[in-house]
């Protein structure tokens, strides 16, 4: 979603701003541009598309200042144009804006506004937010009380952040519920604003992140935090650790093939700390999770979107087998618009990469309010769903860059397993021998992660093969139909090629239909307890001309007799060999986006952070 960068300083903003758009152009973005306090006036760039045609519109028409805010847009009001992307001036051109979210009585605002002489110059919503604060500033109020009482008026979700020459001294921000966060970064003489760490990390680590109905006046020395009234409010500088580095591509082509690559470490860094090996023990600290609480646990509603919700239904297999406490797992924009039965020893846990995620965030609100313990799992350092969570588990993958999850979709897989170890032996159901054979297994996992990566070439022949498919049908059993769910969503999201994920049981049930020799099958088919049905599966499709893609594992020679081809993964534990048989469904998706020449890392329609609803 939309991208925010503010700064204030003695560096020539424009620059530092250019440069954090460019670290958040994962999020994905229709327009784009910026605004400096330059010699006593706003000066204003913007343009639609990518980034670089905002950097050449600077590079023809520069624009310097100590003081500028920039933005990166995803239309939600409006279609992606010049005149509607943001900053926005408002009619005085002394008050400037850019906005992430939607003000959700926007109509009324705008009619009352334009009843009142207001002129509107784009159709954002953005816009009734600058108008507002010129009619408050008319009125004699100060920038910051102008931007408490319209904030205040604000419907929805929002990330603002605006700045007068009035008051040239100061940049004023605000968070109002979840659209998207809002971090301050506190450096020497200067001070960052940003909607997301990356985009201000190579300055500073020192950050602060605002909560929800607080907003921050930003000037040169740092940031006072207050509530919409204008009370001071305490705060939290927090150290954090990632290194910018870290979100270059290095060697890789795009980011998602880096990130694929990044697993071996990513789950190294996933167990460090956590699974003592030699102990034969998990500590999962962040959780607070004692031998009682986790003996009370009536339920667990897994709550998540897209890839992350693919994690938890893993999850479900793993924490039912091992803890035989029930699981239901279900979609946050769906779990937050019904009317769960929600048991005050119940446990809501959300899983989310960003930990930004407007409707996992809302499922997160629901449970809360019907007294369920929160617990979430989230790759976000500082994100919402991490600071409102009882206890947490964070994924340790660093930031994921692409647009389609790879990385972030394997951590959470041995997060779960992990809490699914913890819970079973809160409540006494392991054995010594049973537990310490969870943790030894666990300790192979990212060996094995590189053993698949290691097989990438025999992915790439399959990739040439079905290229150009205009089709796909995945096809999985228990544990691993979530696989079949992701492997099916990578391919779609990066490639454009329409695929379907489907319990293999179900195949027969309606989507045989579909069945020829134009329609790759891709069949999940480990040596599990669901081998036997997926192998009749596989039959069935190949007697109707389908061509099969296997994903098994090494040695299985009913598989490697009947499946056109066969992605091999090594053995492992049923309980863990999710987090092998996605490998090559990574990797295929990504061969095939990238042999179809898309733009892998920043798919069409797609963002990083779904802030909005
Ligand atoms: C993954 O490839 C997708 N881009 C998407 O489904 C994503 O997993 C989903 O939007 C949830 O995001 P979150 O993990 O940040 O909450």
């Amino acid at each position: 979603m939309c991208g925010i960068v503010g700064y204030i300083g003695d560096q020539n903003a424009t620059e530092v701003i250019l440069n954090g758009l460019h670290r958040l152009e994962y999020r994905g973005y229709d327009s784009a541009g910026i605004a400096v306090l330059e010699n006593g006036s706003i000066a204003l760039r913007r343009d639609v598309g990518k980034l670089n045609r905002l950097a050449e519109l600077l590079k023809n028409s520069p624009i310097a200042g100590n003081v500028g805010i920039g933005h990166t847009r995803w239309a939600t009001h409006g279609v992606p144009s010049e005149r509607n992307a943001h900053p926005h001036l408002g009619n005085t051109g002394k008050v400037v804006v850019v906005h992430n979210g939607i003000v959700e009585n926007f109509i009324a605002l705008k009619a009352e506004l334009l009843s009142e002489g207001a002129v509107f110059r784009s159709d954002t919503d953005t816009e009734t937010i600058v108008l507002l604060v010129e009619k408050f500033l008319a009125e004699g109020m100060d920038l910051i009380s102008a931007a408490c009482a319209t904030l205040k008026l604000l419907q929805g979700a929002h990330g603002v952040v605006l700045f007068s020459i009035d008051e040239p001294d100061k940049i004023i921000t605000a968070r109002m519920g979840n659209a998207g966060g809002v971090v301050i970064g506190i450096g020497e003489g200067e001070t960052f604003i940003a909607s997301d760490i990356p985009a201000i990390l190579e300055h500073t680590r020192k950050m602060v992140f605002l909560e929800t109905h607080q907003m921050a006046v930003v000037t040169k020395k740092g940031v006072d935090v207050m509530d919409l009234d204008g009370n001071p409010v305490d705060y939290t500088v927090s150290s954090v650790a990632w290194d910018p580095v870290s979100a270059e591509k290095g060697e890789y082509r795009h980011f998602m093939q880096k990130e694929i690559h990044e697993q071996v470490r990513s789950l190294t860094d996933t167990l460090a700390g956590r699974a003592d090996f030699e102990r034969g023990d998990i500590y999962l600290q962040e959780l607070n999770l004692t031998r009682e609480k986790a003996e009370a646990i009536g339920k667990i509603f897994i709550t998540a979107c897209g890839t992350a919700a693919h994690a938890g239904m893993v999850g479900k297999y793993l924490i039912e087998h091992l803890a035989k406490i029930p699981v239901e797992v279900e979609i946050a924009s769906e779990f937050r618009y019904r009317d769960p039965i929600i048991a005050e020893n119940s446990v809501v846990l959300a899983i989310s990469q960003s930990g930004e995620t407007a409707d996992t965030l809302a499922a997160m609100t629901l449970g809360k309010e019907q007294g369920a313990t929160l617990w979430s799992i989230v790759n976000a350092i500082g994100s919402q769903a991490m600071r409102i969570s009882d206890g947490s588990i964070s994924m340790q993958t660093g930031p994921e860059i692409g647009v389609a999850s790879t990385k972030a979709f394997t951590a959470p897989l041995v997060d779960l397993y992990m809490l699914a170890i913890v819970l079973a032996d809160a409540k006494g159901l392991l054995s010594s021998e049973t537990k310490q054979t969870l943790i030894t297994d666990l300790a192979k996992i990212p060996g094995l992660v590189g053993e698949c990566l290691l097989r990438e070439k025999d992915v790439e022949e399959v990739s040439k093969k079905i290229m150009n498919a205009e089709n796909a049908l995945y096809l999985g059993r228990g544990i691993q139909m979530p696989i079949a769910y992701e492997g099916a969503l990578k391919l779609k999201e990066i490639s454009y090629i329409h695929a379907e994920g489907y319990p293999a049981g179900e195949m027969k049930h309606g989507p045989i239909a579909l069945l020829d020799d134009d329609l790759p099958v891709v069949a999940i088919c480990p040596q599990d307890r669901w081998h036997d049905k997926m192998i009749s599966q596989i039959e069935q499709a190949k007697a109707r001309g389908a061509y099969v893609i296997a994903v098994a594992e090494d040695g299985d020679e009913k598989v490697a007799l009947l499946a056109d081809d066969v992605l091999w993964v090594p053995h492992t534990s049923w309980l863990l060999m999710p987090v092998l048989t996605v490998i090559p469904l990574q990797i295929l998706a990504y061969q095939i986006a990238a042999l179809r020449g898309l733009d892998v890392d920043q798919p069409r329609n797609l963002a990083k952070s779904v802030t909005v609803e």
